[in-house]
């Protein structure tokens, strides 16, 4: 990573001219097109040269070019594992590398605050300490080859509605326990740069905060990279004044205005050098100016990649109820001769179309995933799996009696256009009163429907191929418009579709039926987060619930995969017989979710954010201030009772608690010792592998609050955790090391880390809900840690 020669930084910046250093501060267009988010030009005559950011924090993202489709950050934070983190981080940047690009923008270090989060699949969950492990992992990796990692969004980036104009206002201690903790620990892994959020802090849009961007990030921790703006996150050119150094995805601000705003002397040349050094100085640092210092080629491992994705999507699934035992399940059971129509009836759309990622930024669109029906069919045989689509997003042709004129599926060429194309207007009239659902779906580029009275929708790479409208609709006449976008080296492929509510309930009545005559029913759910759009409810959406409880009455061995980015409801989980959540599991995730059903692996993900039971039993419920917001602000009155810890502090049990994870062996936890260190904590344990398969386990350990501290404090917060894989029978000695920051808060009236003295209750186990070892140890006021 060191060049050779080192580079002279503030030499470089004064040999530019105007223009070359007004071309670092913002984003312009790839000559080349190679598909990622952004690109500097660079100097060539002073050997700079060009800067190409790509997303992002779930494979390296080249739109309409396949790459590896890792499974979602927040199933790489239920693994609990730190080195596989460091793999994953690894392997972003080694794909990065191998597309030419030199910043990987990510990973996503925000907290998950509230359920609603339509970015909840990028995060590592809900907890502080959580998120901070595996993010400074996946920082180290990314960088560790030769790669620009920047961390985002800076801060408070928790949530999508209205993300461009809402202001959170939250206080200076939830800050730094809960949102911050994970950017500092980037700043002092060596990040070299940082995006910027588009929310405003209190008071000031992140991207213009001189608080965050100088006072905190540069002041006191010494972060000496750039800072990057997200989307149209900057509103003015003193932006550049308050810390940031570059916008995106042009020089709105930090282009011509700023220019003006230097011949006019409102803002110094200086400020723009600055911005500008920090941006080559990091440049340097990487090694990607100098001569004498060629970067090694690298080429893509697509092996590796997949093989990553596959242990990734295992070791992050979760297995969330399984009362009577029915995983995993036995291929020879289902398949021994009997009455039995069919062996396995198998429900749900992406059991036939793989649920392979979240949608917006971090899509990354793989060469090949396998739909887990084939692979479930090849375990099974085919005769032996039934299919029902149950409940359909994408919808089937609409007819012509009901549109006029009549939709002809087809294609829009390729071309440069950036407005949508006008592609087809006509009118849909309704017959029957009831809910409809109308989808587009847009194969190789973009698509909006506009239905009279209804807000528009797109569909698209970065919105999911298929998306549409569930609306209720009563007798009448509809304006139904469809604009298409193709881009410009890739023609869009359309459809449109509806699902009449006839046609609704058919589709669960078939399901209900094949369920009915099958040994077990797997219904495949799943939720739909995207960025720009929070979850309008918790409920899965469409008509799922009604589909998997129809599914349950028909057959009681009915098994739930979820593919979901965060925590549905689930009104009908007393009546399935097991529940497994493999999230937006990449490429590799019909493989996994196989192995994982039928016990080849054993799950032993765990859950990193609460599970509510709805939506009135969360930390942002009863008052829209906390959330969504209002008239543009938005308050953190929970404070630093975020997740478990506001669950905890009020006594509102959810539905799966944080940390929990079911496996097909069991673990007992026996001889809990501590052992003081100064300021540190060992706590060890023994871990007994006491069922009847080889199984890991995530040892939790939990910090309680100090009953002399006046401040609030969390009831218990996460202190420290380990990963054992035993053999039956088998057992360990587990040991962690809690630090010394685990025994201290933020005091407001000093500002500063304040050691929290007096007794403190150490709880390890399985989940935050289930820890059978307790201790007590004294902090003194110097932090000294006793047993
Ligand atoms: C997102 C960022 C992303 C950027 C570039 C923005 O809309 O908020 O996270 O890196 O787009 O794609």
């Amino acid at each position: 990573m060191t060049p050779q020669t080192p580079v002279d930084v503030t030499a470089l910046v004064q040999a530019m001219t105007l223009d070359e250093k007004l071309s670092f501060v913002h984003g312009s267009d790839d000559p080349e097109a190679l598909g990622q988010s952004g690109y500097i030009p660079g100097v060539p005559r002073l050997g700079i040269p060009e800067l190409r950011l790509t997303d992002g924090p779930a494979g390296v993202r080249m739109k309409r070019k396949t790459t590896t489709a890792l499974p979602a950050p927040i199933a790489l934070s239920c693994a609990f594992d730190d080195e596989l983190a460091a793999r994953y981080g690894e392997y972003l940047g080694h794909e990065a590398r191998a597309k030419r690009q030199d910043v990987l923008i990510g990973p996503m270090l925000n907290v998950l605050r509230q359920p609603f989060g339509g970015r909840n699949f990028e995060l590592y969950g809900e907890d502080p300490l959580l998120v901070t492990a595996i993010g400074t992992a996946v920082v180290n990796g990314i960088q560790s080859q030769g790669v620009i990692a920047m961390p985002k969004h800076f801060a408070a980036n928790n949530q999508e509605e209205n993300r461009m104009t809402v202001d959170t206002v939250v206080d200076e201690r939830t800050l730094r326990e809960i949102e911050f903790p994970a950017f500092e620990a980037a700043v002092r892994a060596g990040a070299g740069a940082f995006m910027g959020a588009t929310n405003g802090v209190n008071g000031h849009p992140s991207c213009q905060n001189e608080t965050l961007l100088t006072t905190v990030l540069r002041d006191e921790w010494g972060f000496e990279g750039w800072v990057m703006s997200d989307w149209d996150a900057v509103h003015d050119t003193a932006a550049i004044e308050a810390g940031l150094d570059q916008e995106m995805p042009d020089g709105a601000h930090l282009g011509e205005p700023l220019r003006e705003a230097i011949a006019e002397g409102r803002i110094d040349e200086a400020v723009l050098d600055r911005a500008v050094a920090r941006i080559v100085g990091q440049m340097a640092r990487f090694g990607l100016i100098g001569d004498d210092t060629p970067r090694p080629e690298t080429t893509r491992d697509a092996e590796r990649g997949r093989a990553l994705a596959l242990e990734v999507a295992t070791a992050g699934s979760v297995l969330l109820h399984n009362p009577r035992g029915v995983l995993p399940l036995s291929a020879d059971k289902l398949t021994e001769p009997g009455p039995a129509a069919h062996g396995l009836a198998v429900i749900g759309r992406p059991a036939a179309v793989p649920k392979t990622a979240g949608v917006g930024s971090a899509l990354v669109v793989p060469e090949h995933a396998a739909t887990p029906l084939d692979v479930l069919r090849t375990r099974l045989g085919d005769d032996a799996v039934e299919f029902r689509i149950g409940e359909d997003p994408a919808g089937r042709p609409i007819p012509e009696s009901a549109l006029v004129p009549a939709f002809r599926e087809g294609e829009v060429p390729a071309g440069p256009s950036t407005e949508p194309d006008y592609f087809y207007e006509g009118e849909l009239t309704i017959e029957t009163e009831g809910r409809y659902r109308i989808a587009v779906t847009a194969l190789g580029g973009y698509a909006a429907i506009d239905l009279e009275g209804h807000p528009r929708v797109f569909a698209g790479s970065s919105f999911g191929d298929t998306a549409g409208l569930t609306v209720d609709l009563l007798p009448g006449t509809y304006k139904l418009v469809l604009s298409a976008l193709p881009m410009p080296n890739n023609p869009v492929h359309l459809t449109l579709g509806w699902v009449t509510p006839q046609q609704a309930q058919a589709d669960i009545d078939e399901a209900a039926e094949a369920a009915r005559g099958a040994r077990a029913a797997i219904v495949f759910a799943y939720d739909e987060l995207a960025e720009l759009i929070d979850r309008p409810a918790l409920a899965l959406p469409g008509l799922q619930d009604t589909l998997i409880s129809a599914v349950a009455k028909a057959n009681p061995n009915t098994v739930v995969v979820l593919n979901t980015g965060s925590s549905p409801t689930m009104p009908w989980l007393d009546d399935v017989a097991a529940v497994l959540d493999v999230w937006y599991p990449g490429e590799a995730g019909a493989e996994a979710t196989d192995a994982l059903l039928f016990g080849d692996a054993n799950p032993s993900g765990k859950l990193t954010q609460s599970f509510p039971v709805d939506a009135d039993h969360t930390s942002v419920a009863g008052d829209p201030l906390r959330y969504p917001g209002v008239d543009g602000r938005v308050e953190y009155q929970e404070g630093i009772f975020v997740g478990y810890r506001w669950h905890d502090e009020h006594a509102v049990a959810p539905l799966f608690p944080f940390g929990h994870g079911l496996s097909y062996t069991t673990f007992g936890y026996e001889d809990l010792r501590l052992t003081a260190r100064g300021r540190e904590l060992k706590v060890t344990c023994t871990l007994r592998n006491t069922g009847e398969r080889a199984g890991r386990e995530t040892v939790q350990v939990y910090l309680g609050s100090s009953p002399d501290v006046p401040a609030p404090q969390a009831p218990k917060a996460l202190a420290g955790y380990a990963t054992a894989h035993l053999e039956p029978g088998a057992t360990t000695t587990v040991d962690i090391v809690l630090d010394a920051r685990r025994f201290e808060y933020w005091n407001t009236d000093t500002g500063t880390w304040t050691v929290a003295a007096g007794p403190r209750t150490v709880s390890v186990g399985r989940s935050s809900a289930d820890l059978p070892l307790t201790a007590t140890v004294h902090v003194d006021p110097a932090g000294t840690v006793s047993p």
